[in-house]
């Protein structure tokens, strides 16, 4: 634990074990379809090219959501009354910058919490929010929000976010488990805020996800060198391709890592040799696109009452607003 001023980062990913995660790595890569856990795009680099991605003309999520959030921030920060802000996969917090903003216009801010599996970015938001606003405490949390969320500090009257629509990164089957473990460690009368984003033509969403400055390339093949620890050098991100395609009937962007011929790929560590043909896929990830009905119908099975539903004019993004039910 760091603790400066009114800084506090707790790391607890050291505390995961390194044959867990090797196992969790070989268990994706001789699954069908092959896979490699989304969470390792994050790395330094990674984190530095989703910051551009959102900055591309392509990629419309980001600026859609700040936007939106620009017109909310004030009715979701009176509504909750909150004095604490926690905020899942925070990233570089650019658009929490609008939700912190209304908390210090309604005198309400108190306490960041920056969730996040990235230390760098923790570390560098803790630094930057508190120069930003006078008086305020950031208690960073360096984690998997899929493991860790009984880290989070207890505290005042929180608001917890998640926003980006990250939450379409995890699993259909992982979503409800996720949203009920969230909910098990608000206090009862917290709010939670959660951005999702909504189904829409394949084109513009094909197209958010095949930028032609080749970013969302870049960010796809650079978990192979996020991985290079584990999966060794002869696992090349040359050796592949990017691909980028919408699923219509699961509604969600698929995007996978192909390989552009055929391989044989010694992983010592995982003590495994992996032989991909020519064109084989394996996935990277998955953005799972939504409609209100069944964001409202996903928030009432973990226990959540629903409180408010926003969107943007084109119905491009979508934030819900929900609270835990007291009583
Ligand atoms: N909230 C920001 C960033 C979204 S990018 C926005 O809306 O723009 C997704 C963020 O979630 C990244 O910062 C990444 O490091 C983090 N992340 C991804 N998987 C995670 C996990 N399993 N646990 C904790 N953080 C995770
Ligand atoms: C973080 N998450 C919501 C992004 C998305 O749109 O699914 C990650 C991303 N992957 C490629 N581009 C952006």
């Amino acid at each position: 634990m760091l603790k400066q001023s009114n800084i506090i980062i707790d790391v607890h990913l050291n505390n995961q074990n390194p044959d867990a995660v090797k196992e969790e790595i070989r268990a994706g890569l001789l699954s069908t379809p092959r896979t490699l856990p989304t969470k390792y795009f994050y790395d330094e680099r990674g984190s530095e090219l989703f910051e551009q991605i959102c900055e591309s003309p392509e990629y419309y999520p980001t600026r859609t959501e700040h936007e939106l959030l620009k017109t909310v921030a004030d009715d979701v920060v009176t509504r909750s009354g909150a004095d604490e802000l926690v905020e899942l996969g925070s990233g570089a917090a650019t658009k929490t910058r609008v939700v912190l903003d209304a908390m210090a216009r309604a005198k309400q801010l108190r306490f960041y919490v920056p969730f996040d599996v990235s230390e760098g970015i923790v570390r560098r938001v803790a630094h930057e929010l508190v120069e930003e606003y006078e008086g305020l405490q950031v208690h960073g949390v360096v984690g998997d929000f899929l493991a860790h969320l009984e880290h989070i500090p207890q505290g005042g009257k929180r608001l917890v976010m998640f926003l980006g629509g990250t939450i379409g990164n995890l699993g259909p089957e992982a979503v409800p488990a996720f949203l009920s473990s969230v909910f098990d460690e608000m206090d009862q009368g917290d709010f939670l805020l959660l951005g999702v984003q909504l189904i829409t033509d394949a084109d513009r969403l094909e197209a958010a996800y095949n930028d032609s400055a080749g970013l969302s390339a870049a960010f796809n093949k650079n978990m192979l060198h996020a991985l290079q620890p584990v999966l060794g050098a002869a696992f090349d991100p040359e050796a592949f391709d990017h691909v980028a395609r919408f699923n219509r009937s699961e509604h969600r962007i698929e995007m996978h890592l192909r390989s552009v011929r055929e391989q044989v790929i010694p992983i010592p560590e995982l003590e495994l040799t992996l032989h991909l043909e020519e064109g084989e896929e394996i996935l990277t990830e998955i953005s799972t696109k939504y409609t209100g009905p069944h964001v409202e119908a996903l928030l009432t099975q973990a226990g959540f009452s629903p409180i408010a539903w926003y969107t943007d004019p084109a119905h491009l993004h979508g934030l819900a607003l929900a609270q835990k039910p007291s009583g």
